[in-house]
């Protein structure tokens, strides 16, 4: 109440200035009186005026009357500035934000996208707020802020990479906000236990999906049955074209099942083993085949080149190991273990063709490499042998001599 009484006193003086002295007054309404009375005020009116000097909006000089409209040269709203000025409702923020941001005239020197409006409307969040007058869903303020907005690449931004899924976490965490719509609450604790969120959040791995990638940015929506394959696609390329050729994508496009998320989860994502071939567990082959039916049969016997592949691996590793102390080199035989390697690597993508025969294509690559490490190991042993029989021979030879010599001596001291 002293602050207020104080303000009045000061623009009452500054007002009778004015009739006597035009020019100290406009030194004084060059600077902005929203920002010069909310920071006079102190307190909580003080509070957006901080925020905002640290935001983007306040380097691209958006002062508050832009948004929030009234005059911001008058001193007369120190009784009633909130009828001059306007806070607009959840409904509303869209449109408050989107008339600047989906003005492509205003955002053009800013190389600004203009389409945060238009796909907000298609998202879930959207169509509850503008459809249903539901204000538990996400606005453009409870992603971005109102005041304290920051650039998307500003590594302290509520939407920069590593941050958005604790920015929807606010919300999709809570299960009370959550319970009307009876949709879970896990999908924050399972992403960040998942090899993505993982990658993402502790290495730094930015290749890595967080929530936006998957369900759009601002057209949010959980991904249709096709579109599934899709996103995933976008980033596992490979993967995605082998799975398009197996009969699992024409189901998919019947039938609806099998999408990768059947098998690999949506949030909760991690390294897929052989495991997957086998039993009826949820995600395994058997949860959807019969266990004496074709088609699990068609999964046990790539399953078998797969492990048949690995165990050859291994038999090539101790191979190696075994001629590694002769000090000969062994770049080649390393170069073909790494090369198989790869093949198996290769292959595992090729396993969504659900085709036997392309997965034979790539264990027996593995297989050419590895019967290549035998090969040069045997010949290793085998140079080895030889080696070691002439060193014998030569061996033998030089005591054959010593003991010649040796009697030799004998002989001259006897004489
Ligand atoms: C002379 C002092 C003064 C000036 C100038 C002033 N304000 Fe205020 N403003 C206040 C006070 C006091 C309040 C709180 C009382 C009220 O709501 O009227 C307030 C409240 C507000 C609110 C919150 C309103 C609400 O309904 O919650 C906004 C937004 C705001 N001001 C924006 C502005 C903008 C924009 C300008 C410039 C065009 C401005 N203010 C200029 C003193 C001022
Ligand atoms: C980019 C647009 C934008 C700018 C610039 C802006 N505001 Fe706001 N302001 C908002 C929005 C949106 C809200 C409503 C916030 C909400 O509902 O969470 C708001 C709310 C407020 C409120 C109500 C109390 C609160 O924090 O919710 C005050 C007071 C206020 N603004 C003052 C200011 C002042 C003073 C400035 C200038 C320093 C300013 N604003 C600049 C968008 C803006
Ligand atoms: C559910 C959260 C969410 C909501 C709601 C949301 N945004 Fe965003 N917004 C983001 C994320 C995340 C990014 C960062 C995108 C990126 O990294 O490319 C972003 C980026 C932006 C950008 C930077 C330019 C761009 O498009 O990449 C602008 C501008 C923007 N949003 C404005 C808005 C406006 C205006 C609204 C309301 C109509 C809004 N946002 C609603 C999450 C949201
Ligand atoms: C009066 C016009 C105007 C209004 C209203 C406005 N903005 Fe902006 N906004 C801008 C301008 C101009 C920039 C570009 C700043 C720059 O790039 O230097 C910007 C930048 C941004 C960015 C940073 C984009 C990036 O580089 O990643 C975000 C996010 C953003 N605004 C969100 C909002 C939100 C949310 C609202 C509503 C609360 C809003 N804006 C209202 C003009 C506006
Ligand atoms: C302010 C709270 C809030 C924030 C922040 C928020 N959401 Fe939401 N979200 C909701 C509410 C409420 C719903 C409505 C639930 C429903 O319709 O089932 C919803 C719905 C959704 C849905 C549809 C769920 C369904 O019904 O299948 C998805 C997907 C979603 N949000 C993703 C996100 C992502 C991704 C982010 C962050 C970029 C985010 N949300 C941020 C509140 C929020
Ligand atoms: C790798 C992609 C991916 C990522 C990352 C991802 N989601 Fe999802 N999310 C999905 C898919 C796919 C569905 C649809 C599941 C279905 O139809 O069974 C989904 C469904 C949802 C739903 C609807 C309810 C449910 O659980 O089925 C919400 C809400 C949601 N996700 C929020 C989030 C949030 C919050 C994050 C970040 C913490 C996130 N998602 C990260 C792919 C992803
Ligand atoms: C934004 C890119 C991106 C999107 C979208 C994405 N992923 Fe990933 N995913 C990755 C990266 C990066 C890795 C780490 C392994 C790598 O380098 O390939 C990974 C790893 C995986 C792994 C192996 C786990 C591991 O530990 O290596 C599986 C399985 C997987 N993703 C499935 C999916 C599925 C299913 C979807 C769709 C629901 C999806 N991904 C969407 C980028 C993405
Ligand atoms: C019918 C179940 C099933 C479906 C559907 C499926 N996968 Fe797989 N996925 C597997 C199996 C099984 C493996 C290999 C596991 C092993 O042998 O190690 C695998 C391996 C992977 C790997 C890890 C290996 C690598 O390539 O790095 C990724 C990533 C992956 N799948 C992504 C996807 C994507 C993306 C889709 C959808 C386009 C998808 N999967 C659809 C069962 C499935
Ligand atoms: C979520 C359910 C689901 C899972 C899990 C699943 N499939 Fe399928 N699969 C289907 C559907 C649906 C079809 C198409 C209808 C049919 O032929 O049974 C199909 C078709 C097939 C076919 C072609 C038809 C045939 O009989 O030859 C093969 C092969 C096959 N699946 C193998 C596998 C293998 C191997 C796995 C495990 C890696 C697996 N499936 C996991 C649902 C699933």
């Amino acid at each position: 109440m002293m602050k207020i009484i104080s303000i009045i006193i000061t623009y009452s003086i500054v007002l009778f200035f004015f009739n006597y002295n035009r020019t100290a007054f406009s030194r004084v309404i060059e600077e902005n009186t929203c920002i010069a009375c909310h920071k006079e005020l102190g307190g909580k009116y003080v509070v957006p005026v901080r925020e905002w000097e640290n935001s983007v909006h306040y380097e691209a000089n958006i002062t508050c009357e832009k948004c929030h409209g009234g005059d911001p040269t008058s001193f007369e709203y120190i009784k009633n500035c909130s009828k001059n000025v306007h806070v607009p409702k959840p409904a509303e923020i869209p449109f408050f934000c989107g008339n600047c941001h989906s003005d492509a005239r205003k955002m053009r020197q800013y190389n600004l996208r203009t389409d945060q409006l238009r796909l907000y409307k298609t998202s879930v969040h959207g169509k509850l707020l503008l459809e249903s007058g539901d204000t538990n869903v996400a606005t453009c303020v409870n992603c971005h802020g109102s005041h304290n907005i920051l650039a998307k690449t500003n590594p302290m931004s509520t939407v920069f990479r590593l941050n958005v899924p604790r920015t929807c976490a606010k919300c999709h965490v809570n299960k009370e906000l959550m319970e009307p719509y009876g949709i879970p609450t896990d999908q924050y604790r399972e992403y960040v236990n998942s090899s993505h969120g993982k990658l993402l959040l502790q290495k730094g791995e930015k290749r890595a999906p967080n929530c936006a990638d998957c369900h759009g940015i601002h057209g949010i929506a959980p991904p249709g049955i096709e579109e599934v394959s899709h996103v995933c696609g976008n980033c596992h390329a490979v993967t995605a074209r082998y799975y398009s050729k197996g009969p699992h994508y024409s189901a998919m496009q019947e039938v609806g099942i099998p999408r990768c998320i059947d098998c690999h989860n949506s949030h909760y994502i991690l390294y897929p083993s052989n495991a997957l071939f086998f039993g009826k567990e949820k995600r395994h082959c058997g949860s959807c085949h019969a266990i004496d039916s074709g088609a699990y049969k068609v999964g046990q016997q790539i399953v078998r080149y797969i492990e048949e592949a690995a165990i050859e691996i291994e038999r090539a590793k101790k191979m190696m190991k075994s001629v590694q102390r002769t000090g000969i080199d062994l770049s080649a035989l390393k170069n073909s273990i790494s090369r198989a390697r790869t093949h198996i690597v290769e292959v595992l993508p090729v396993t969504h063709t659900l085709s036997p025969a392309e997965v034979l294509n790539y264990t027996n690559q593995v297989k050419t490499e590895t019967l290549e490490v035998e090969k040069k190991a045997n010949d290793i042993l085998k140079e080895l042998t030889t080696r070691k029989r002439v060193l014998k021979v030569a061996l033998v030879l030089t005591h054959f001599i010593m003991i010649l010599l040796f009697i030799k001596k004998r002989s001259l001291k006897n004489k």
